[in-house]
């Protein structure tokens, strides 16, 4: 039995593409790409938690066949909101996951149990600026407003990530592996909201996606800090391969 994750598939099958940049290079047919990697990779028993931005679609209707290509992939499917899923309305969890039962499993507000271990998670959120740089690149200020505007979304997804590990908690899980979209913290990588919530619970793990695009693969941590593990496993990022996160 494994774990792996993997974010930000971006998949239309049901709509039109937003995105210019996800034709080419990494992303050339990377649907197919992913599937065989998943068939190679991982079987009925194992959970493949995929960290959010599955779909282009504005509605459930139109991000119907992108869930539909992903209920087909092997082992048990977890999904976490992304900034892009529209279809997923945060109060409408408890009505996707009836809709879905036995087949996919939407994490918000809850946990999904793998072993002893439960995975908690939420979309998470971080302030990406705009950033004030000087001439070497040197990061000298920032927009406030927006900054401010940030930490009210940071406190709302805050409150979800602890009814996810509450909701847990109350079961009598004590191991944690945490999902975010979000990066869990701004690109100075300082401590953040989200990495003090892992750490005061003790999850071992901290799993997250959204950024894309070589210029963002180093946003955030990546190995330890703290006694918790952080990884990055955006699709692009892992070239479609999704990544062991535990046995
Ligand atoms: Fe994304
Ligand atoms: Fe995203």
């Amino acid at each position: 039995m494994s774990l792996f994750a993997i974010g930000d598939l971006h998949l239309h099958f049901g709509c039109e593409l937003k995105a210019r940049g996800q034709t080419t290079g990494v992303w050339r047919g990377h649907e197919e790409r992913f599937q065989k990697n998943c068939a190679a990779l991982i079987g009925p028993e194992d959970t493949l938690v995929l960290a959010g931005d599955h779909s282009w679609g504005k509605n459930l209707q139109q991000a119907e066949p992108d869930l539909e290509y992903i209920l087909q992939l092997p082992g048990r499917k977890v999904l976490l909101r992304g900034n892009h899923d529209m279809f997923w309305d945060a109060g409408k969890t408890a009505a996707l996951n009836e809709r879905y039962r036995g087949s996919l499993f939407f994490l918000q507000n809850n946990y999904f149990a793998y072993g002893d271990t439960a995975l908690v998670g939420t979309k998470g959120f971080t302030f990406e600026g705009p950033f004030y740089l000087d001439r070497r690149g040197r990061i000298i200020g920032w927009d406030e407003r927006e900054a401010v505007r940030a930490e009210k979304l940071v406190d709302r997804e805050l409150e979800r990530l602890r009814l996810s590990f509450e909701a847990a908690r109350r079961d009598g899980y004590r191991k944690f592996i945490v999902f975010l979209h979000y990066p869990p913290t701004n690109i100075m990588e300082e401590e953040s909201s989200f990495t003090a919530m892992a750490e005061a619970y003790g999850a071992q793990q901290v799993v997250y996606a959204h950024c894309h695009g070589e210029s963002r693969f180093h946003d955030s941590i990546e190995g330890t800090r703290n006694g918790v593990r952080y990884s990055l496993v955006s699709g692009d990022y892992l070239r479609w391969m999704p990544q062991r996160i535990l046995d």
